[in-house]
């Protein structure tokens, strides 16, 4: 049984007139980070993701931009999620199907809690439903 996805505040310490530093700690991650990467110049008409995992866990954040990410678990739990803030990851658990779109100036970081893996994914979506 997988958890399902939900956003995670992160610590944000500055001001407007200096500016912000927001950190992710980690009694704040659900896992101990393994690899990080971030994803940019996504055309606006291009949608990524189309895949689930099997064991590797995510924590996505745009740190510029916009993200607007679509989940959906096995039992046909789906869920919109508006990525707009550096101060907001959203987790993704394992066995969730994503798809992701970006505005032009978007920015993910991906907090992931392995190493990369192509035998880990899942991109046959009648696959992901068994
Ligand atoms: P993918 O995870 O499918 O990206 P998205 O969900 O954003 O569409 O990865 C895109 C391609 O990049 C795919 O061919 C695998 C490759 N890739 C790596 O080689 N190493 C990595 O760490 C990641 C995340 C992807």
């Amino acid at each position: 049984m997988s958890s399902s996805p939900y956003l995670i505040h992160f610590k944000s310490i500055g001001k407007s007139d200096i500016g912000y530093i927001s950190i992710a700690e980690k009694e704040t991650l659900p896992f101990v980070p393994q690899r990080i990467y971030w994803t940019y110049y996504t055309p606006e008409d291009v949608k990524r993701g189309f895949h689930s995992h099997h064991q590797l866990e995510q924590v996505l954040v745009a740190v510029a931009g916009k993200i607007i990410v679509t989940t959906e678990m096995k039992n046909g739990d789906k869920q919109e999620f508006i990525l707009d803030s550096p101060k907001t990851g959203l987790f993704i658990p394992k066995n969730c199907w994503r798809m992701m779109q970006y505005s032009h100036n978007a920015v993910q970081m991906c907090i992931a809690s392995q190493t990369y893996d192509e035998a880990d994914y899942i991109r046959d979506y009648q696959e992901f439903l068994k």
